[in-house]
C-alpha cells in the first residue's frame, strides 16, 4: 500500500455507476491497488481485487446467489467479503479471517467514489448539479500517462489557451493575463476574477469576453465557472489517480444555455480540448509535479498553480508529487 495518507483517505473516482450493472464484476485500478466493484440489491461494493485463498483476482471470477465465487478453487464470499464456503472442504466452516477486504463506496453524480481509508470529509459538492437551469454533459474517461496532480494544474493554467487551445480557448492576439488572486482556504484552492478573450469558449462558436473562477476542492477533484455576460459555463473535474504517473479525468460540464445543441457536440468539443492537452501533459519533466517551489518558474499569471503546489504541500500529498 502506498505511503500517502490524504490521498489513501480520500474519495476517487473510479468507474460511472452504470457501467456497474449487477451480475458484473468490474476490474479497477486505484493508486497502485486492483479493485472489484460489483452491485447487489442496488448497492455498489468495492473490495481489494484478491482472493485470500492464492492470490487469484476476484474479477475473473463470477458472481451467484448474490456472492461471489472465485474462478481458481470456488472460495465463495459473501456480501461482506466474508468467505462462507471452500468446495474442497464443504463439511469445514472458513476460519474467521478468511475475508477480502472491503473498502467505502459513495456514488454521487452518476460516478462511483471509492476510498481505500477513511475519509474525513465528504465527495466534494459539485455546485450546479441539483440546479435544473444547468444542463449536464458527462465527458471522459480520459486516461492520462502523467501524473494526477499534472493534470489539475493544467486544467488550472490559463496562459496555455492561446497556444494548445488555439482558436477555441485562445487567441495570439489576446495572450496577456490580467492580474488575478489565489488564495488557499480550508476548502481548498480558489482563484477568482480570470479575465480571458476565447474565440469559441464553449464551443458554440461565438467569441466572448469570460470570466474564469477556479475552485481545486480536494487535491484531485478541480471545478471552474465561467460567466460571461449571462452565459455561465462549468466543469467539475476529477482525476482518478491510478499509478503515480497514470491517471484517468472524469468530467461534468454544467451550462445554462445552448439546451437544444446535441450532447455529442458539446462532448466531442470537450474531447477536442482534452486531446490537445493531453500530449502536452504526458510530455511534462520531471513526471511528478515539483512542490518545491523553488524547483521551476512561476510568475504572475501562474497564481493558481502556485497555490495548488502550497495547498499540495501543506497537506501533504506526496503520490504524483516530487
Ligand atoms: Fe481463490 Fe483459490 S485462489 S479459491
Ligand atoms: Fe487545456
Amino acid at each position: 500500500m502506498i505511503n500517502d495518507p490524504i490521498l489513501l483517505n480520500d474519495w476517487h473516482v473510479v468507474a460511472r455507476a452504470e457501467d456497474v450493472p449487477e451480475g458484473t464484476l468490474v476490474g479497477v485500478r486505484l493508486l497502485g491497488e486492483n479493485l472489484v466493484l460489483w452491485k447487489v440489491n442496488g448497492q455498489i461494493l468495492a473490495w481489494r481485487d484478491l482472493c485470500i485463498h492464492r492470490g487469484t483476482r476476484l474479477s475473473l471470477g463470477r458472481i451467484e446467489a448474490n456472492q461471489v465465487i472465485c474462478a481458481y478453487h470456488g472460495w465463495t464470499y459473501n456480501t461482506e467479503g466474508r468467505c462462507v464456503r471452500i468446495p474442497a472442504h464443504p463439511e469445514q466452516v472458513p476460519p474467521a479471517k478468511a475475508r477480502v477486504q472491503t473498502y467505502q463506496v459513495r456514488v454521487r453524480y452518476g460516478w462511483v467514489w471509492v476510498s481505500l481509508g477513511n475519509p474525513e470529509q465528504d465527495v466534494p459538492t459539485f455546485p450546479e448539479w441539483d440546479d435544473p437551469s444547468f444542463r449536464k454533459v458527462f465527458c471522459g474517461p480520459y486516461p492520462y500517462r502523467a501524473s494526477g496532480p499534472r493534470a489539475i494544474e493544467n486544467f488550472l493554467d490559463v496562459a496555455h489557451f492561446p497556444y494548445v487551445h488555439e482558436g477555441l480557448l485562445g487567441d495570439r492576439d489576446h495572450t496577456a493575463i490580467e492580474d488575478y488572486e489565489a488564495s488557499i482556504g480550508s476548502d481548498g484552492v480558489t482563484a477568482d476574477n480570470i479575465r480571458i478573450w476565447q474565440p469559441d469558449p464553449d464551443g458554440l462558436g461565438q467569441g466572448a469576453m469570460v470570466t474564469y473562477t477556479y475552485r481545486v476542492f480536494r487535491p484531485l477533484t478541480a471545478y471552474f465557472v465561467k460567466t460571461s455576460a449571462g452565459p455561465k459555463f462549468a466543469i467539475y473535474f476529477a482525476v482518478t489517480p491510478v499509478e503515480e504517473v497514470e491517471c484517468i479525468g472524469w468530467m461534468w460540464l454544467a451550462m445554462n444555455y445552448g439546451y437544444d445543441v446535441p450532447e455529442e457536440d458539446l462532448r466531442g468539443f470537450e474531447d477536442r480540448i482534452v486531446a490537445q492537452d493531453i500530449p502536452i501533459v504526458e510530455s511534462q519533466r520531471p513526471e511528478l509535479l515539483p512542490l518545491d517551489l523553488q524547483a521551476e518558474l512561476h510568475l504572475r499569471c501562474d497564481r493558481t498553480a502556485i497555490a495548488y503546489r502550497k495547498y499540495l504541500r501543506e497537506l501533504g500529498v506526496t503520490f504524483g508529487t516530487a
